[in-house]
């Protein structure tokens, strides 16, 4: 299981003869599953090249504070956010000084300043400069600031002198870097979420949709990702950014967000249908603008393929969620009606919600569900959709693990 799922991992390389070992470090992290970013300082650079660090990271490295150029493309406080964890490997003795001081004097210094996200560092020098007093007394410092420590190990070393100051190797760094997150309840695991309204063309120009704005859905992708998900987004048209760390796919009509769910659904592990896909569309699509003449006209519609049910009917099923939209009071209530989509359409869960109170569901920010299980129900008072999307995820991570 990969345990640094959709981690943002900036690695610092410092000037050390160690520093040829920070290319072995990229690929753990990111065997790790981690996407790597590299900030070098001068001294990085003298020992093993950008390059080098670039064709193995993905990205290009970052070196320099004061170029208008790399900071109009990320700058430093930009990366810093970025980073949900700084590694630092090989931190030579006289950058570690620096991080003791909070210099900003180059660019890593300026980006472990500003960032907010934890600290690691692989201190790697001679034994001598390690057992130094100063050395010591510094790392004691960081330690009380709550920057990880990652060895160093001991050992021969490449001066000749054997002892204390060796950098650890890259696959403990990539396995201590894991250890400061909680593996995500979702690590390992593909989720397919549909999300938004779909479009159902009548001619080039006019077409039937809903209100659906997408928020849960982009919401429940944002969630499972965070939770370390791989996660594919399929959208019909919303004006919401598409969230970061997730495949989103741009659909229109029903039958385009059911061939693409249906090709991403097959193997994975979790399917939520939270689209509002039109139950209709039109039985013809004209190929010219309909033009205005009569007092009255007449579309004929057809029912459009059900996408949730299709992929419950998949050999290979994912644990599969529908969302049921209805209006307050409907007859039977909420959970009759959510029960009987739930068997109908062989869900393993329902997230019903009453779309006819206007402060919660389709266009607003806020929900208030009814979560139907086979054995049971349970109701989510009015919440923000994104915390709301993070309860939802661990409900069913749980589920899915039992
Ligand atoms: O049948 P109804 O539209 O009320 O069911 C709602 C649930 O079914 C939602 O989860 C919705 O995303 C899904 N659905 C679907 N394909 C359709 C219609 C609804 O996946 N054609």
């Amino acid at each position: 299981m990969p345990s640094l799922a959709n981690k943002r991992v900036l690695l610092g390389v410092t000037g050390g003869i160690a520093a040829y070992k920070s290319a072995e470090v990229v690929r753990r992290l990111q065997d790790s599953g981690a996407t790597v970013r590299v900030a070098m300082t001068k001294g990085g650079t003298e020992f093993i090249t950008p390059l080098t660090m670039q064709a193995l990271s993905g990205n290009p490295v970052h070196t320099e504070l004061l170029d208008t150029e790399a900071e109009a493309a990320m700058g430093h406080i930009e990366l810093s956010r970025w980073a949900d964890v700084i590694v630092i490997a090989p931190a030579s003795a006289d950058f570690i000084a620096k991080l003791v001081n909070g210099e900003g004097s180059d660019l890593l210094s300026t980006i472990c300043l500003a960032s907010r996200s934890p600290l690691a560092i692989a201190p790697a020098m001679n034994q001598g400069m390690w057992r130094n007093a100063s050395t010591q007394h510094n790392i004691e410092r960081l330690r009380g600031r709550s920057v990880h420590i990652f060895g160093p190990a001991e050992g021969e070393q490449a001066c000749g002198d054997v002892g204390p100051g060796r950098m650890i190797e890259p696959d403990d760094i990539a396995e201590l870097t894991a250890d400061l997150f909680e593996t995500g309840s979702l690590a390992g695991k593909k989720v397919v979420i549909t999300a938004g309204p779909t479009r159902e063309a009548i001619d080039p120009v006019r077409y039937i949709s809903n209100h659906s704005s997408g928020k849960m859905g982009y919401a429940l992708a944002e969630a499972a990702a965070e939770a370390g998900a791989e996660t594919v987004l399929i959208s019909g048209p919303v004006s919401l950014k598409a969230p970061e760390r997730v495949k989103t796919l741009s659909v229109t009509s029903a039958r385009e967000m059911y061939d693409t769910a249906l090709a991403e659904a097959n193997g994975c592990d979790l399917f939520i249908a939270s689209a509002a896909v039109a139950d209709y569309r039109p039985i013809q699509v004209s190929e010219k603008k309909i033009k205005k003449s009569a007092d009255t006209m007449t579309i004929e519609l057809v029912k459009n393929p059900d996408i949730v049910s299709a992929v419950a009917a998949l050999q290979k099923r994912p644990f599969t969620v529908g969302f049921a939209a209805e209006t307050a009071n409907a007859e039977g209530g909420l959970e009759h009606h959510a029960r009987g989509k739930l068997e109908r359409k062989n869900l393993d869960l329902v997230i019903a919600n009453d779309v006819s109170d206007r402060t919660i569901g389709f266009n607003s920010n806020d929900n208030a569900v009814l979560v139907v299980e086979g054995q049971g129900s349970e109701a989510i008072p009015k919440i923000n959709k994104s915390i709301l999307a993070r309860q939802l995820v661990v409900k069913i991570a749980n589920m899915l693990q039992g």
